[in-house]
């Protein structure tokens, strides 16, 4: 199926647009030893092609990574032409993953996103046109220059893996994965996205600016676009389908999940802050923890893990007051929460 072509219909039977469709069901064997091999090569595979193509900005890489084993989705925010959408598209062809771009823009329709239910007069039957949502990477470019109505319909989406289009719901791919870049500055025609909203993403990411030395490689076609058209795919859907399974399966002791637990409650009573993490988020850092042990080559998550990945996971999740930000207030969390000893 091509996704956003125009071309790509599902028949959904004649005169019967609402009826129930199965969703897949899920694997259920346990991961093996080399199941979690294969996971870790993967992760090193991922992380090389990402840093061949976006310099000199480890965090965003290491996010990426992260987001792809964790089956999360991935928030990148930052002011334009650090690199945001060569990022998400090496990730989706290091991947192997079909993407689909959506550049956001106010007069974007929630079924620009998801797709319509249409009449084909030559099959005289409803057929449903999926939208670039189905696509298994999607890439959505500008998110909060998108009302809140087609931004509900796409977070709707990411968080229940289907699509409900006149009252049939559709699953999307597994994996499925949503990289969304947000610009900071110019807040002047953007709908910010809500709380809830923010805590859809499993992690949020910035790039920032190059050093000098990575700035002067850029310019000279070292790395960006020229790296991207020459990158091949480490993985396939299914080899990145078995990984996240893998990767769920990474050990996480007590002690660990009583630490991770601990940093999040302590965001709730943090000074400056008037909203804390949620029990989503705890869930999402435990599994970012796993696919940071993954990509340390573990078969455990540790504290460094929780501290590795705390700030791209929690950090824009938290409504603060004042000067502090998510990761002023995560610095001083992360200090003050006792580690345990393993
Ligand atoms: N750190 C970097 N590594 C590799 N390429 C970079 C980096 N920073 C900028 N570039 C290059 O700058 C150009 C713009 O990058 P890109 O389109 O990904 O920016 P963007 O952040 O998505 O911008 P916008 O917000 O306008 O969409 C590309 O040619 C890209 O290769
Ligand atoms: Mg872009």
């Amino acid at each position: 199926m091509t996704i956003g072509s125009g071309r790509a219909t599902i028949a959904i039977g004649t005169g019967s647009p609402s009826a129930p469709q199965p969703k897949p069901a899920r694997a259920t064997a346990a991961p093996s030893p080399a199941d979690l091999h294969a996971a870790m090569a993967l992760a090193v595979d991922l992380r090389n092609a990402l840093a061949s193509v976006l310099l000199g900005s480890d965090d965003a890489v290491t996010a990426a990574v992260v987001a792809a084993l964790s089956g999360s989705h991935l928030l990148i925010e930052d002011v334009p032409g650090v690199g945001k959408t060569v990022l998400a598209r090496a990730l989706a062809t290091a991947l192997g993953a079909g993407l689909a771009r959506i550049q956001g823009h106010p007069d974007l329709l929630p079924s620009d996103v998801t797709g319509v239910s249409v009449f084909a007069q030559d099959t005289g039957s409803w057929e449903f046109r999926p939208g670039p949502v189905f696509a298994p990477v999607v890439l959505l470019d500008e998110l909060n220059r998108t009302p809140p109505r087609t931004q509900s319909a796409l977070l709707e989406a990411m968080e229940e893996g289907q699509v409900s289009v006149d009252g049939t719901s559709w699953p999307l791919p597994r994996p499925h994965l949503v990289v969304a870049t947000q610009n900071p500055v110019g807040q002047l025609g953007t709908y910010p996205l809500v709380e809830s909203q923010l805590d859809r993403f499993g992690l949020s990411t910035t790039i920032g600016y190059p050093d000098v030395e990575v700035e002067q490689r850029l310019v000279l076609h070292d790395g960006g676009r020229d790296a991207l058209a020459a990158l091949t795919p480490a993985g396939s859907p299914a080899t990145w389908a078995a990984a996240i399974e893998a990767t769920s399966a990474v050990t996480v002791t007590p002690a660990v999940a009583a630490y991770a637990v601990a940093v999040v409650r302590a965001t709730r009573t943090a000074a400056a802050v008037r909203l804390g993490a949620s029990p989503r988020a705890a869930i999402a850092l435990i599994r970012c923890a796993q696919a940071h042990a993954v990509l340390d080559q573990r078969a455990y998550a540790t504290p460094d893990d929780v501290q590795g990945v705390a700030v791209a996971c929690l950090a824009h999740r938290l409504v603060v007051d004042g000067t502090a930000t998510g990761r002023t207030v995560l610095d001083e969390v992360l200090a003050a929460t006792p580690v345990p000893v393993l």
